[in-house]
């Protein structure tokens, strides 16, 4: 699936917060090698640059296009294309850490696991991942792909719900840690302009469906999913749209 950068960017702001409460839970140890996987445009691998200047800082992405960006961005980070859950190519690694990620990825309990075993002793497994599969914004895309002429072709397209709930991580990194806290922020965005929740999802969620649909459904599907989306999410007198988004937050140190 090919990324937009500049269309996810639209939010930065707002998709930056998690990632900047989430680095501020990693502690401030010595560190020579360290990894940002899934690291997008790059803003998280930088700030970890600064924050550690004597280490290693590799910033790992599938999204060639995601990694153009990032390396348009400058920094000392060595940006690298590769997959976040290929624990073999990682090793010795001090912290490894992840911003919006593993939602994408499956089977958890096999590749988080997998992943921390290649922390050196001590080290730093810090992860976000959007918990939103009953929020309306992901429950009215399953709507919308029921109801149309596309119904059945796109189900294959829809995002996993790969995110578990809290208790299981507690169980398959609770054994293989020294440390570990695990909590949910609920964030609510003040979002401004048309159909804003649309063009976030347009960013993220939806790439997958959108890419797969015909070029002549796209309009009805679009057209279907922004009046379902505008009246779930409705725009205030003030101008802005208010949108909701529970997060979970992992902090594993081996
Ligand atoms: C929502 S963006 C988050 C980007 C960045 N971490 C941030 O906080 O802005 C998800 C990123 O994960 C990358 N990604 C998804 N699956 C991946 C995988 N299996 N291996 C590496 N990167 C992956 C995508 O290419 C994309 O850049």
């Amino acid at each position: 699936m090919a990324w937009d950068p500049d269309l996810y960017l639209r939010f930065a702001r707002f998709r930056e917060q998690p990632a900047l409460d989430l680095l501020a839970r990693l502690e401030p140890r010595t560190a020579s090698l360290i990894y940002d996987l899934g690291c997008g445009t790059g803003g998280a691998a930088r700030r970890l640059a600064d924050g550690w200047p004597q280490a290693r800082v590799i910033g790992l992405d599938s999204s060639a296009e995601m990694l153009a960006k990032a390396q348009s961005g400058g920094g000392r980070v060595v940006w690298q294309q590769g997959d976040a859950a290929g624990a073999a190519a990682i090793s010795d690694a001090d912290i490894l850490f992840s911003n919006a990620v593993f939602n994408w990825i499956a089977d958890h309990p096999r590749v988080l696991p997998a992943l921390l075993a290649r922390l050196r002793p001590e080290g730093q497994f810090a992860f976000q991942m959007p918990r939103n599969y009953e929020q309306p914004s992901h429950t009215l895309i399953a709507d919308v792909i029921a109801e149309g002429s596309w119904a059945g072709r796109l189900d294959n397209h829809l995002a996993r719900p790969h995110v578990m709930k809290p208790a299981d991580y507690y169980r398959c990194l609770g054994p293989h840690c020294a440390d570990l806290e695990i909590w949910e922020t609920d964030y609510v965005h003040r979002l401004e302009g048309e159909d804003p929740v649309f063009v976030w999802l347009s960013g993220t969620a939806l790439r997958p469906l959108l890419g797969a649909l015909d070029p002549g459904e796209r309009p009805d599907f679009e057209t279907a999913l922004q009046a379902k989306l505008r009246r779930a999410y409705p725009r205030g007198d003030d101008g802005f749209t208010l949108f909701a988004m529970k997060r979970l937050f992992i902090y594993a140190r081996r």
